[in-house]
């Protein structure tokens, strides 16, 4: 009885995975936030390296990992595949569970996959410095990570309610060498003037990548980075998937349902991708399942349109599912997973037809947590405990149908640095929040209005 699949170092992926060379329709293109016009290679440098936004446009189906990204991947790639031998037992199901685990990176979770290759891809174009947001603190302490390996300074600006709730997140942070503050703050003008309005603002991801732009575009040797949504970054976790692929065969079965869950779409799109690119190239087609929180209802209620990726309205805009960028979800636990919007990437397999999306309260995610705590022995990050969630529920629903799917989910990271959250569960202080259709209709309200193009 086999509990563990690992790949000799030598069968780590050599190429990256881009879905848009198998999509069967084209993407939306990428609109200035100012003209509404489609943006060009130019508008986007003073953000970021030209290696990136060539991989931000790129159709091409592989692309190469430099050595060197290679080289710092060795530290805890290949990662992991799982038998959930433990899971499956607690819960009597007929099926067969399999978990990626991504917990095994120096940060803890799948974030270091594209903190990595942005961090190696800024320096080669003499970038010394990166400004970035963090929700729950597992980008931020990534980019620093990466940041440290390749001798850049590092500032992040942290949602302030994590902040609050998740203090050693900071610490190590600045253990790698960065800075880390409480946005909104008082270093930008954004942040000045959200203060301004409400000191106890807080904070959204959209707030802080607004902070972290604005930092960025003021020096030429700062670049900005983003730790999920971006083409490229979706690229970058195509990592997940592929190893993946490969331990599925050495277990010698193949997924029936893949379930992720969905923030900004990258770690979901990392263990998706590969497999749904198999399927649109003629291979076998999995069920595949995003679970996102119902207190950030991106895909289930959000609306596919033109939005900007950010709260002052610095970024471009990308076709989108989302919940409109002034939208401020409340501080539930899962930070990570409070992004308004989605990635392109993902929305746009979403409108396609390419998978299913549901959504879950927070205290029965931390209930599949627990459970799946006591019976493999990780605790997962609250944001995998919606992804736990999705494949307990698949799980029972086997056992009910007394069938033996194979079901593979990615448990994206661990949360020992969410222990407060844990904590406020099991005094029974965690609230659950769903919105009425009128309190979701207001933040959208505010899209803007894009011609067709
Ligand atoms: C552990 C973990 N999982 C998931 C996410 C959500 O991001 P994404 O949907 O891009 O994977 C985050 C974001 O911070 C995270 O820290």
């Amino acid at each position: 009885m086999t509990t563990k699949y690992l790949l000799d170092e030598t069968r780590m992926p050599k190429t990256w995975y881009n879905i848009q060379a198998d999509f069967p329709e084209p993407m939306a293109p990428v609109l200035h936030p100012v003209t509404k016009e489609p943006v060009g290679p130019a508008d986007l440098e003073p953000l970021f390296p030209k290696a990136l936004i060539e991989q931000e446009v790129s159709t091409e189906r592989e692309i190469e990992i430099p050595e060197p990204v290679r080289e710092v991947y060795r530290l805890w790639r290949p990662a992991p595949l799982y038998r959930a031998h433990g899971l499956e037992k607690a819960l009597g199901t007929t099926a067969k569970i399999f978990y990626k685990y991504e917990g095994v990176s120096p940060a803890g979770s799948h974030k270091p996959n594209t903190a990595i290759p942005q961090a190696f891809y800024n320096k080669q174009e003499g970038i010394n410095r990166l400004t970035t947001e963090t929700g729950a603190g597992q980008w931020g302490t990534s980019l620093s990570f990466a940041g440290s390996l390749f001798d850049m300074d590092v500032n992040v600006f942290q949602v302030r309610v994590s902040y609050d709730q998740k203090p050693y997140r900071r610490a190590v942070m600045e253990t790698y060498g960065a800075k880390c503050v409480a946005s909104p703050s008082n270093l930008t003008e954004f942040g000045r003037k959200v203060l301004a309005e409400n000191p106890d603002h807080t904070g959204s991801l959209g707030i802080a990548i607004s902070e972290a732009v604005e930092l960025a575009v003021q020096d030429p040797n700062t670049k900005y980075a983003l730790g999920s949504v971006l083409n490229h970054v979706l690229v970058h976790q195509s990592i997940i998937g592929l190893e993946a692929m490969e331990q599925m065969e050495m277990a010698d079965a193949w997924p029936d349902v893949i379930v992720g869950c969905t923030g900004g779409g990258s770690n979901f799109a990392g263990i998706a991708f590969p497999f749904m690119g198999h399927a649109l190239r003629g291979g076998e087609s999995p069920r595949i399942v995003a679970v996102e929180p119902s207190a950030c209802p991106t895909l289930t209620r959000g609306k596919f349109a033109y939005d900007y990726g950010d709260t002052a309205h610095m970024t471009p805009l990308t076709k989108m599912h989302t919940l409109g960028s002034q939208f401020t979800p409340p501080g539930f636990h899962a930070g990570g997973l409070r992004y308004h919007g989605m990635a392109p990437m993902v929305s746009h397999a979403k409108e396609l037809g390419l998978f299913e999306a549901t959504a879950y309260t927070q205290r029965e995610c931390f209930e599949a947590g627990v459970m799946f705590a006591r019976a493999e022995g990780i605790v997962p990050a609250p944001e995998a405990n919606h992804a736990v969630k999705g494949a307990i529920e698949e799980a029972l629903r086997c056992k009910r149908e007394g069938t033996s799917e194979v079901i593979l989910f990615n448990l994206c990271g661990h949360g020992h640095f969410d222990m407060a959250a844990y904590t406020s569960y099991f005094a029974g202080e965690l609230g659950d929040y769903e919105y009425d259709d009128a309190e979701l209709g207001m933040a959208l309200s505010g899209l803007p209005s894009v011609q067709a193009v």
